[in-house]
């Protein structure tokens, strides 16, 4: 057996730990309380009360020894610091872009890149848009439409390219309405479609048709690196190329990107804007003074820009997202054995959940996502988040584009925090979760506000 197949039969980890954090698990009598008083939301219970938090995988990356290190060296000087040269240096040789722009996290940069380039009546299309995203986008008068197939929601084949969005819905969508399009926006491992990437392939077909009505791509690279790992993995003609160069290609066929550098840069904030035009660049810098701070820090301590140059490279490690990627797939596998459906192949951020497969007795009313939160945590101190996301899909047999839901429950798995014995404990639970599943009666939403509902929505359970 070879190293490398040794290491990924075990999912030994390519690092030690140095650092712990104690945690608890609370009794079943206070796991029930604790479910009450949050009104049955993941957003409302402290982190103190979860054994193991898959809320998110953004911002809970266990850092480095030598990021913290790096910390030590924070030059915080308001202009011109040291850790910003490092910083943009570090961007500049991953993305190949000129221009960076510090900001302290991904929805930061959307606000200002969006406010740079959207009118109101503007439409943006991609192929799925992330929350924020969408948020952003109509607080500046734009209107998403999420170019992704009905593949989205075909659970009983594998799309190794989920993510991708669909060629024919972008061309009808730029015949259209062209001139009210300022850019395209494409998410490299698709948040929305169960975190499986874009393929090179759909990257360069979106770059020809965008090329023939002089439309601008930008991409949503938060979780890049491993979009390109997948790319690596999965599509002929790029086992042979590092992710760096597979990063440098795709990202060669757009004019800028944004990273929000608290998922695939191992940092707990930070983000970034990088461009290749000047002056949209320097339009950027204007507002970033607004809402951030001067272009040298944007939002951070200069410290956490130091983390994030070292992040970055350390995120690009290939060993590293190979135990990444095979950590997420494993505990894909394990969800499968305790009899849930896991939307395959799994990609990067974590796995999603076909809840159906899990209470087939409720209906997209009787909310199953906000129940598969509730049993996990009931069963097992577990954190899953679970929402109906809105997908503005383009039907090309009427030409409309109509309002569409994707259940999103995602297991999303923190960077370098937990070990296979972790994955195994939450398979476990979720073996309790389906014993009891058929039980459960659904939940109804007693409060739930027009922006990001799903942050701030209260439930109760339907008697
Ligand atoms: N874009 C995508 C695809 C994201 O997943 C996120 C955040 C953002 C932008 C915004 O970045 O949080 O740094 O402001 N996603 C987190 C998640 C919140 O849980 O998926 P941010």
């Amino acid at each position: 057996m070879s190293d490398l197949e040794l290491l990924r039969r075990t999912l030994a980890p390519p690092f030690r730990i140095k650092v712990v954090e104690a945690v608890k698990i609370p009794s079943r009598e206070e796991r029930e309380r604790i479910l009450k008083e949050a009104h049955y939301s993941p957003f409302r219970i402290r982190s103190e009360d979860v054994y193991i938090d898959l809320l998110t995988d953004s911002g809970t990356a266990a850092m480095s020894d030598e990021q913290w290190a790096a910390m030590m060296r924070g030059d915080e000087a308001y202009v011109g610091s040291k850790n910003y040269y490092r910083f943009e240096e570090a961007v500049r040789e991953i993305t190949g872009f000129e221009h960076v722009i510090p900001t302290h996290q991904g929805r930061a940069a959307e606000n200002v890149l969006f406010g740079s380039l959207i009118k109101p009546g503007d439409i943006i299309p991609g192929n799925t848009h992330f929350d924020t995203t969408r948020a952003h986008i109509a607080d500046k008068g734009g209107k998403p439409i999420d170019l992704i197939g009905e593949w989205l929601w075909d659970f009983d084949h594998e799309y190794p390219f989920r993510g991708n969005l669909d060629p024919a819905r972008l061309e009808y969508v730029l015949r259209k309405y062209h001139d009210k399009i300022p850019f395209i926006l494409l998410t490299g491992v698709n948040n929305v479609a169960a975190s499986s990437p874009i393929s090179m392939e759909n990257i360069r077909e979106t770059r020809e048709l965008a090329e023939r009505y002089d439309i601008p791509i930008f991409f949503d690279a938060c979780r890049f690196f491993e979009n390109c790992y997948l790319i690596k993995m999965r599509e002929p003609g790029y086992g042979g190329k590092s992710v760096a160069e597979i990063v440098r290609e795709a990202l060669s066929y757009a004019d800028g990107c944004y990273m929000s550098c608290k998922k695939d840069a191992l940092v707990n904030i930070g983000g970034f804007i990088a461009l290749r035009d000047e002056k949209l660049a320097e339009r950027c810098k204007e507002r970033l003074v607004l809402y951030e701070g001067f272009p040298t820090y944007g939002g951070l301590a200069r410290r956490d820009l130091e983390a994030i140059a070292i992040g970055l490279r350390e995120g690009l490690d290939e060993r590293y997202l190979e135990w990444r990627v095979r950590q997420v797939a494993y505990l894909g596998e394990l969800l499968e054995r305790a009899g849930a459906r896991v939307i395959k192949p799994t990609g990067g951020s974590g796995v999603f959940l076909d809840v159906y497969s899990v209470y087939p007795h409720l209906s997209e009313k009787e909310l199953p996502e906000v129940a598969a939160f509730a049993d996990m945590y009931l069963e097992g101190a577990v954190r899953i988040v679970g929402a109906p996301f809105p997908v503005d899909f383009v039907n090309l047999d009427g030409g409309e584009v109509e309002r569409r839901t994707f259940e999103f429950v995602r297991f999303a798995i923190p960077r370098r925090a937990l070990t296979k014995a972790h994955m195994e404990y939450v398979g476990a639970v979720m073996e309790r979760v389906m014993e009891r599943a058929h039980l459960n009666k659904g939940f109804r939403i007693v409060y739930w506000p027009e922006i990001l509902g799903h942050f701030f929505a209260r439930y109760e359970p339907i008697s």
